[in-house]
């Protein structure tokens, strides 16, 4: 198993993603703990692509429970519908927020998160985790993250 992430630098965010996914499907390819993998992803992202957040939050019950994270602490429960992450959720749908400050329903873990997008890792129809990343820049998310971070979310469901 891979312990030293490689991270190339001066590539576009394209290529990090494409350098740093083979490195993910190493690191969770033989393990079938979610919350280990989901700890390893949320590394490689934070790592290898400098996010300012990376981290999961699991459906149990009728919220959002936070999971394995990388950065600055976060608010731990998310109401259904509520936030960028519940409504991801109740949409089933990856959702991109170029700034936070004019999503009317956004939550603030940080004053410095500025964009932000937030995929769900759906099985049987039914949406099991999301996976929320934070940026420090605006309008930082788009279509090339939102492949590559649903692959990776493949990678685990
Ligand atoms: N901003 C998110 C809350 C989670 S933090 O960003 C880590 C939201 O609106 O759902």
């Amino acid at each position: 198993m891979a312990e030293n992430l490689s991270i190339a630098t001066n590539l576009s965010k394209e290529e990090k993603y494409k350098t740093l996914i083979p490195q993910i499907k190493a690191l969770v390819h033989s393990e079938n703990d979610l919350i280990a993998n989901m700890a390893n992803i949320c590394s490689v992202l934070y790592f290898g692509m400098n996010f300012f957040w990376s981290g999961f939050y699991l459906v149990k019950k009728n919220e959002l429970v936070l999971g394995p994270f990388q950065g600055p602490v976060a608010c731990t429960r998310i109401r259904y519908g509520k936030g960028v992450c519940g409504t991801a959720w109740k949409n089933k749908k990856t959702l991109i927020v170029p700034d936070v400050n004019k999503f009317s329903n956004h939550i603030a873990c940080s004053s410095e998160s500025k964009s932000e997008i937030v995929l769900c890792g759906i099985k049987n129809n039914t949406v099991q985790f999301v996976l929320d990343i934070d940026s420090n820049k605006l309008n930082d998310f788009d279509a090339i993250d939102a492949k590559y971070l649903k692959e990776i979310i493949e990678k685990i469901i």
